[in-house]
C-alpha cells in the first residue's frame, strides 16, 4: 500500500477537493483507496457522504478502536473513507505524548495494507505533531500551491522546516492549484515557474466553478462534470502523474 497526503501550512488552497478528486480516480482504477479525513472540518468525509463514528481521537491512538473499525464505505466502487470525527481536534495534544512521537499514523496504517493499495491523508493546515505524523507516513505529500508569492512562500517555509528536521524532501510534490490563467501574476507564475517549483507536477488545477460545486453534489468532479470538463482532466492529469510517482501501472 502507498500512502499520498494532501498537506499544506494553508488553508483554502484546494487539498480537500484534491484528496477527494485524486482519491476517486485512484479507485477507478482499480486500486482499493481510503480517504482517511484528519482535519476535524471534515471537507473530504461529507464530500464522500462518510457518516460520522462515535470513535474519540484517544481510542483510536491507543489501539482500543482499530482504525479499521472506523472505514464507511462511499458511493464509489473500491473507494471507501475514514470520516473526520470532531474530537480529532485533540489529537494534536494526544500525539505528542505517543512514543515515538512521529511514528504513530504509520503504526495505525500498517494493518491497511493488507486490503488497500492506497491511502489518501486529507490533512489539516499548519505544521504540528499531526503534520509531522503525516510526514513519516506518507510516500508522497501533495501540496496544493496557489499561484501567488504568499502561497509559494507557505510552500518554502515547509521546505525549510523538512531541511530543519531531517525530512526527506523528495516527498515532497507541489502542483499549482486554483490557477486563474485571467490574472497576469498566475500566468507568469505558471510559465516562468520560481526555482521552487522545479518538481512540480506538470498538470495545474484551474479556478473552476466546477470544483466548488462539489459541495453542492457532494461528490467529486467525475462525478457531475461533462468529460471535456478542464478542472476534470486536470485532476485525470494529476492522478496519472501521482499515479506513476507511486509506482503504480496505469494504461
Ligand atoms: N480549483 C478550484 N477552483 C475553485 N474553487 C476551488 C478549487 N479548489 C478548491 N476550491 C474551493 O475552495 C475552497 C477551499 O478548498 P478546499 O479543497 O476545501 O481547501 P483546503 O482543504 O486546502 O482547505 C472550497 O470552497 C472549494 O470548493
Ligand atoms: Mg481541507
Amino acid at each position: 500500500m502507498k500512502t499520498l497526503a494532501l498537506y499544506n501550512i494553508k488553508g483554502g488552497v484546494g487539498k480537500s477537493a484534491g484528496a477527494v478528486n485524486l482519491a476517486y480516480f485512484a479507485a477507478a482504477s482499480g486500486l482499493r483507496t481510503v480517504v482517511w479525513d484528519l482535519d476535524s472540518q471534515a471537507a473530504s468525509t461529507w464530500y464522500l457522504h462518510g457518516e460520522q463514528s462515535a470513535a474519540k481521537a484517544k481510542s483510536v491512538l491507543s489501539g482500543d478502536t482499530p482504525l479499521g473499525r472506523l472505514v464507511k464505505p462511499t458511493p464509489y466502487d473500491k473507494l471507501t473513507v475514514i470520516p473526520a470525527e470532531f474530537s480529532y481536534r485533540y489529537f494534536d495534544i494526544l500525539l505528542k505524548k505517543v512514543d515515538p512521537p512521529r511514528e504513530a499514523f504509520k503504526r495505525l496504517l500498517k494493518p491497511f495494507s493488507e486490503q488497500y493499495s492506497l491511502a489518501v491523508l486529507d490533512c489539516p493546515p499548519a505544521i504540528s505533531h499531526l503534520a509531522d505524523n503525516v510526514f513519516t507516513a506518507a510516500d508522497l505529500i501533495l501540496v496544493p500551491v496557489v499561484p501567488t508569492h504568499l502561497s509559494l512562500r507557505a510552500y518554502e517555509q515547509l521546505r525549510e522546516y523538512f531541511e530543519q528536521e531531517g525530512l526527506p524532501l523528495r516527498k515532497l510534490k507541489p502542483f499549482y492549484s486554483m490557477a486563474d490563467r485571467r490574472r497576469s501574476l498566475h500566468r507568469e507564475l505558471i510559465e516562468n515557474p520560481p526555482a521552487l517549483m522545479q518538481n512540480a507536477a506538470t498538470a495545474v488545477i484551474p479556478y473552476s466553478s466546477m470544483v466548488e460545486r462539489m459541495g453542492e453534489h457532494r461528490a467529486p468532479v467525475a462525478a457531475y462534470a461533462p468529460g471535456d470538463d478542464a478542472a476534470l482532466n486536470a485532476y485525470a492529469e494529476l492522478w496519472l502523474e501521482v499515479a506513476d510517482t507511486l509506482g503504480f501501472k496505469t494504461p
